[in-house]
This record gives structure tokens, sequence and C-alpha cells, in this order.
């Protein structure tokens, strides 16, 4: 007798807070200003078509997936595809919905650890007298111990690694109800008022050398040069953020909307988790890290620290910046444990359909599931830490976070909106719906989402796709390092590949019952 899955999310305030901590984090804040400072206001057009055109059905088709799955008893891509199309190879192409997310936490939870230690940091004013951006590079390189040496490691790096990571070890072995909801119940209204805060005071910031903050706000509302829109690279930007700030993609919405019951509301749900992402990000991200820069250093300089990487303007910029303020210490070091809280009601999420993977499909207990999770997990986050210097993090988000995230949406919307079919896919989606979803969407998700995404696919195979595989421009001695996060990568893949055709293998019957449980329950 194969055991059904007791947990599920306690109240509706609760799944909402916890799918919008899943969607908001490190993206909101980091990513975003880092995508959209180099190309100024016109980066936000493709943003918000993105958002309408892919972004929101993207959205709900995933918690339909995950809702009709769930109610099989399957919580993680592949089960609920095998529900969507029993064809063999259908839960084969449901593995990327564990890998892509155990793989991007494996990376996010070390920059993640590095949100607490810089709040520790400015709290303690340990970086205070540093007051150029290059030597915030510096106390930056020195934090993670990048110092020409073999390995990259710093004590203090490490342990702040150590914290996070058990926090999150801790949060999601407590299951959906009695962990991550309560998490989220509490993080994300303090992150709101925390990004508040810190909104308010960047927009009272008085003007520098004649520059104010609606120069700040300018460089993201107002298109100064519209021909941007006809370059490639803006739209590519601008859709690769929504996916990964809507966490779509990543098989982490699936999970969570797994432990929704069969009449559940999903579309206002969605909508709600989905606005306060957003809300987050254009209302309140926007709002702290360009502006600031643009108002302390000016455009030209803001744009090129944007271009130095993702982490430039929240860790180098903004930490100069604090130190000018008044106040500063104080409101730095609400911006690290802001990034911090938003990091953690993510990654949280990354672990969880591996481990429900482990649970529901090879039907370990979860004390056994978490073990094999926290220590494949620890083991696989040790060269990312050690060799960091080799852009294994870039290795991994390339493949993980931004081609493979692609190819899974792709994949899913195929699946949805063409082989499961949009006329059943709608009727599910609004089964206990509170709200009607206006008839154009019908024909959005059946055209346009699986065209948009497929053409992203094909561009991504034309643009990089050939270059990434064989390196070019890449260090001849970062090299092996590169291979290592590849082997990382491939060993995952192989472990769910082996775990999928075992668990078919050994209880086809659970895979094959007509019946949902609740179903079976009411009989
Ligand atoms: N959606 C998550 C973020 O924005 C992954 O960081």
């Amino acid at each position: 007798m194969l055991k059904r899955r007791a947990d599920g999310w306690a109240t509706r305030f609760g799944l909402i807070m916890a799918m919008a901590g899943n969607a908001v984090g490190l993206g909101n804040f980091l990513r975003f200003p880092g995508k959209a400072a180099p190309f100024g206001g016109a980066f936000m057009v493709p943003y918000f078509i993105a958002l309408a055109l892919v972004g929101i059905p993207l959205m709900w088709m995933e918690w339909t997936i995950g809702r009709h799955g769930g109610s099989y008893d399957h919580g993680s891509a592949p089960g609920m595809f095998h529900r969507l199309w029993p064809n063999r190879i259908s839960k084969y192409l449901g593995i990327f919905g564990v890998l892509l997310p155990a793989m991007v936490g494996v990376y996010y939870v070390y920059i993640e650890s590095w949100s607490l230690g810089y709040a520790w940091q400015t709290a303690t004013g340990a970086y205070w007298g540093q007051t150029s951006n290059e030597e915030m590079g510096e106390v930056f390189t020195n934090y993670l111990g990048i110092d020409g040496g073999f390995f990259s490691f710093s004590p203090q790096a490490y342990i702040f690694f150590l914290i996070t990571f058990a926090v999150n070890i801790f949060v999601f072995s407590r299951g959906i109800e009695r962990g991550i909801e309560i998490v989220a119940r509490y993080c994300m209204p303090t992150l709101l008022v925390l990004g508040g805060i810190l909104a308010v005071r960047v927009l009272t910031l008085p003007p520098v050398e004649g520059r104010t903050i609606s120069d700040g706000l300018a460089q993201i509302w107002r298109i100064d040069d519209w021909t941007v829109l006809l370059k490639s690279d803006v739209w590519i930007a601008a859709s690769g953020q929504i996916f990964f700030t809507l966490s779509v993609g990543l098989g982490m919405i699936h999970t969570y909307a797994s432990y929704l019951k069969k009449k559940e509301d999903i579309t206002l749900s969605g909508l709600a988790s989905c606005g306060t992402n957003e809300f987050v990000e254009v209302i309140l991200g926007s709002t702290i890290a360009i502006p600031a820069a643009v108002v302390f250093f000016g455009v030209t300089q803001t744009q090129i620290i944007a271009e130095q990487g993702t982490f430039a303007l929240g860790f180098f910029a903004l930490p100069v910046i604090f130190q000018q303020m008044p106040g500063g210490q104080f409101f730095g070091t609400l911006w690290f444990v802001l990034l911090f809280l938003a990091g953690l009601t993510s990654s949280m999420a990354m672990f969880t359909p591996l481990l429900v993977f482990l649970e529901d499909e090879l039907q370990l207990t979860r004390r056994q599931g978490v073990f094999c999770v926290g220590v494949g997990i620890f083991v696989l986050m040790q060269p990312i830490i050690l060799f960091m210097h080799h852009g294994l993090v870039d290795e991994l988000d390339y493949w993980m976070g931004e081609f493979g995230l692609v190819l899974f949406v792709a994949i899913e919307t195929v699946l949805f909106a063409w082989i499961y079919g949009m006329d059943k896919g709608w009727k599910e989606m609004h089964l206990g719906a509170e709200l009607q979803v206006p008839r154009i969407f019908y024909y959005i998700m059946k055209y346009v989402t699986p065209v948009f995404t497929v053409s992203l696919v094909v561009w991504w195979f034309y643009d990089s796709f050939i270059d990434q595989v064989f390196m070019r421009g890449v260090d001849p001695a970062s090299q092996p390092y590169l291979w290592l996060a590849r082997l990382m990568m491939l060993g995952m893949a192989a472990f769910l590949i082996f775990g999928v055709w075992y668990a078919w293998k050994t209880h086809p019957k659970f895979f094959d019952s007509a019946d949902t449980p609740e179903e079976e329950e009411v009989l």
C-alpha cells in the first residue's frame, strides 16, 4: 500500500504568501535592476508584454498542472506530466522540474548567505570607510576569500553559508503547513515593510551634484531611446527576467500547487501571488537600487556598474551609498536582511520538488528524504564555494537558470496547451475558480505562449548554445572546473532518470490508476 500525502496549506493567506515568497527573491532586488539598468526605460516595454503574454499564463498553467498532479498524489513534475500525457516519455520530460530548482538552489543558497553575511558586516560597520565601488569590490572578494589561491574560501563566508543552509533544511524538513507556510506568513509581510521603508528612504534622498531622485526614477520609467526595442537582447533579457522572477519554468510552483485541494481556487490566488511579486519587483525593487545609484553616481556610471554583474549594484554600489547617507548603517542592514528574507522564501521552495519526489515517487519517509536531500545538496555546494572564482555559478546559471528554464517552459506549454489540450486545461483551471479569466487568455495560452516559448528556445540555440557547449572565450585554466559543474548537473539528472524508471517499475499501478485519491475516498 502506497502512502498518501497528508500535508497541505492551512490558510489561504499562507498559501498566497508562500507562493508570492516562492516568486519574490534575489531576482526582484538584484537581478531585476541589473538587467533593467543597461537598457533604461525601454526595458519595461518587453517586460510588461512578456508578463501578460507568458508570465501570467504560465503562472496559471503551473498552478493547474500542480493541482491536477497533486490530486493523484504527485507532487513533482514527472508524475504531473505523466498525468497530463500518459506517454512513456512524459515522466522523463518532467525531470527538468526537479533538476532545475535543485541545481539553481545549489548556488542560490550560497548567494543568499552573502546577504546574511553582509547584514552582519553592515550592522557591525566592518567595511565602513571603504567608500568607492572599487574598494567595495575588494571587500567582496575578501569576503568570499578569492585571493589568487587554489580555493576561494573564507571562514566567515563559510559560517554564514552553514547558518543559511541549516535554516533552509530546517524549514523544509517541517513540511508545508508547519514549515514553509509559517515562515512565509511572517517573512513576507516583514519583507514588504522593509522594502517600503527603504523605498521611502531612497525617494526622500536629497540631490547630489544636481542629480535628483526624479532622474533616478526616469532611468526606469522614461523611454529616451525607442530604438533599443529593435534589439533582440532587450526582449530576451526581459522575458528571462519574467520567468526567473515569477519562478515559472523551475518546477517550484508545481510542487506548492500540488498541495491545493481539488476544487480550491487557482485563478484568483495565482493572480494575487503574481501581483504581489510584481508589486515587490516593479514598485519596491525598481525604487531602491537603480534610482539611488543614479543619484549618487549618475546614469552612465550606474549602467557601467550594472554591467559588471548581478551583484555589483546590490553589493558594491549600495553599500557605498549607505555610507554617505544619515542612518546609513541602519538602512544598509535593513537592505541585506531584506535580501536574505527574499532569498529564503525562494530557496526553501527550490529543494521541495526534490524532497517531494523522493517522498511521493520513491516512497521515502520525510526523515529519509530530508537526510538524502540535505547530504546530497551539501556535497554539491562544496565545489561551488571552493572554486567560485572559476565561474561555476555562471555555468550552472546558464544551463539551469536560463537555457534549462526556457526549455522546460517550452515543454510544459506545449504539453498543457496542445497535448493535454487547451479545452481540458481551461476547464481544469476554472474548477472552483473565484475569477473567470477573460476568454482572450484562452487564445493567448493556446497560441501565443507556446509559440513565444518555443521561439525562445530556438533563439537560445542560435545565439549562445554552441559557444557555451564548447566554452568559447573561457579561460583554459577554468575549463576543468566548468566540466565539474557539468558533471554535477549530469549526475543529478542521471539520478533522477534512474529514480523515475525505478518508481514506475516498482509500483506501476500507482501511476496508472484512473481515480484520484479524493475520488477513491468518496466512493
Ligand atoms: N523567483 C525567484 C527570484 O526572483 C527565484 O529570485
